[in-house]
């Protein structure tokens, strides 16, 4: 049997990161990979999340299975983060959250719960969206429809010919949103494009499917999710897929959930329960570890004042990193313009440069960027950006 199978293309991201670790330069610097870096270029286990770890320790009583949603406790706190305590379709009883392994494992069930409900249903995705959105959404049997997202001439979100795809979208379909620090472009939705998309998904009919990966990475815990929240406050449905990833720090834990917005609670209910179904399909029971730290540092005043002073610090990280990085390169007189990376989110961004010149950085100088020229902001730290700047205006010359 094995020997029909061929192998699979490596993914280009890891083929990337591979030629890093083989590169001898000491200078070399990473860009690609898509984790966050502090000053020194490490990926820390925050604080809090060290502090919640040595009082499991202590506390963990058993590793006995838990239950299909995972943690309840986890489960409403998520929701509570998300949506706000007091979001009126919590207080109506309009949603239920379950969790699931990673943003990434969300978004699966998140498709297959779709199928289950509407089996020809087709989902529409930005261009340019994360990669691996196609796989996981595609895979689990869902049609792929595309509407344009980013402009590469203006270097925005091309709104207008977004809304207007989003005008032809049928009843009854999903359109994928990003809700904010958009991955790859760092170009978010204003809040009037949000109020805009909602009158038109409540025009049409169609279901927003909104994966929120790095809540508080971009403005503030609250502005990130505005979208979120206005959405499920003015629809009658909607499915949000969260991850712990970035904004705990919890990659390999895979901390994520899975939360649908529903017209009444009896509905809520039987998509809960479809939800577990899926859920149970795939891989029975998420993994609990990640998702009882969560829970722990967001039921804690202390612990949970203690990670928001983290993730602020991140996320302060990030935007001087834009600027230094616009500020050592944009020449207006030799006409390099890179105010856009100033202004986007998030730790993304589209350099903007040639594939030749992309080529060189890697060649020459050892820097490392996918061939889309997205930039992890993160990877560039004060030991790094003047070479990094320096080779950069090199390549651009
Ligand atoms: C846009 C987007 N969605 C979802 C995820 C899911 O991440 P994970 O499965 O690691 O939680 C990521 C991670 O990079 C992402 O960038």
């Amino acid at each position: 049997m094995f020997e029909q199978l061929n192998p699979t293309k490596m993914d280009p991201i890891l083929g990337l990161m591979a030629a890093y670790r083989a590169d001898a330069r000491v200078e070399k610097i990473d860009l690609g990979v898509g984790v966050y870096m502090n000053d020194q270029g490490l990926t820390p286990v925050m604080r809090a999340v060290k502090k919640a770890e040595s009082r499991l320790m202590e506390l963990e009583h058993t590793k006995s299975y838990q239950g299909i949603a995972g943690d309840p406790q986890y489960n409403a706190r998520m929701l509570d983060l998300l949506l706000g305590p007091h979001h009126p379709a919590l207080k109506a009883n309009r949603v239920r959250s379950i969790q699931a392994p990673g943003g990434s494992g969300a978004l699966r069930v998140g498709a297959e719960l779709i199928l289950r409900a509407r089996p020809n249903a087709k989902i529409w995705v930005g261009v340019p969206t994360w990669p691996n959105h196609i796989p996981l959404l595609g895979g689990a049997g869902l049609t792929i429809e595309e509407y344009p997202y980013y402009d590469i001439a203006t270097r925005e979100v091309n709104s207008e010919a977004m809304m207007q795809t989003l005008r032809q979208v049928p009843a009854g379909d999903i359109v994928l949103l990003h809700g904010c620090c958009h991955n790859p472009t760092g170009a978010d939705l204003t809040k009037a494009a949000w109020d805009e998309i909602t009158c038109i998904a409540l025009e049409r009919g169609f279901i927003p499917y909104i994966d929120i990966a790095y809540q508080g990475l971009g403005k503030s815990l609250d502005d990130d999710v505005y979208g979120l929240r206005s959405m499920a406050e003015a629809l009658p449905e909607l499915i949000i897929a969260s991850s712990c990833s970035k904004n705990f720090g919890l990659y390999r834990e895979r901390t994520g959930s899975i939360s649908f917005v529903s017209a009444t609670p009896a509905q809520a209910d039987i998509v809960a329960s479809q939800a577990m179904a899926v859920a149970r399909q795939i891989y029975s029971m998420p993994p609990a570890h990640g998702a009882l730290l969560v829970s722990m540092i967001l039921g804690d005043p202390h612990l949970e004042q203690m990670w928001k002073t983290e993730l602020d610090e991140v996320r302060t990280r990030i935007i001087a990193m834009r600027k230094m990085l616009t500020d050592s390169i944009q020449d207006n007189a030799a006409g390099l313009d890179f105010m856009h990376i100033q202004k986007q989110r998030g730790m993304f961004s589209f350099l903007g440069i040639s594939s030749s010149q992309l080529q060189r950085l890697r060649e020459e100088f050892g820097i490392y960027i996918v061939s889309s020229t997205r930039i992890n902001l993160a990877g560039i730290n004060s030991g790094n950006i003047d070479y990094l700047a320096t080779s950069l205006r090199t390549v651009l010359a």
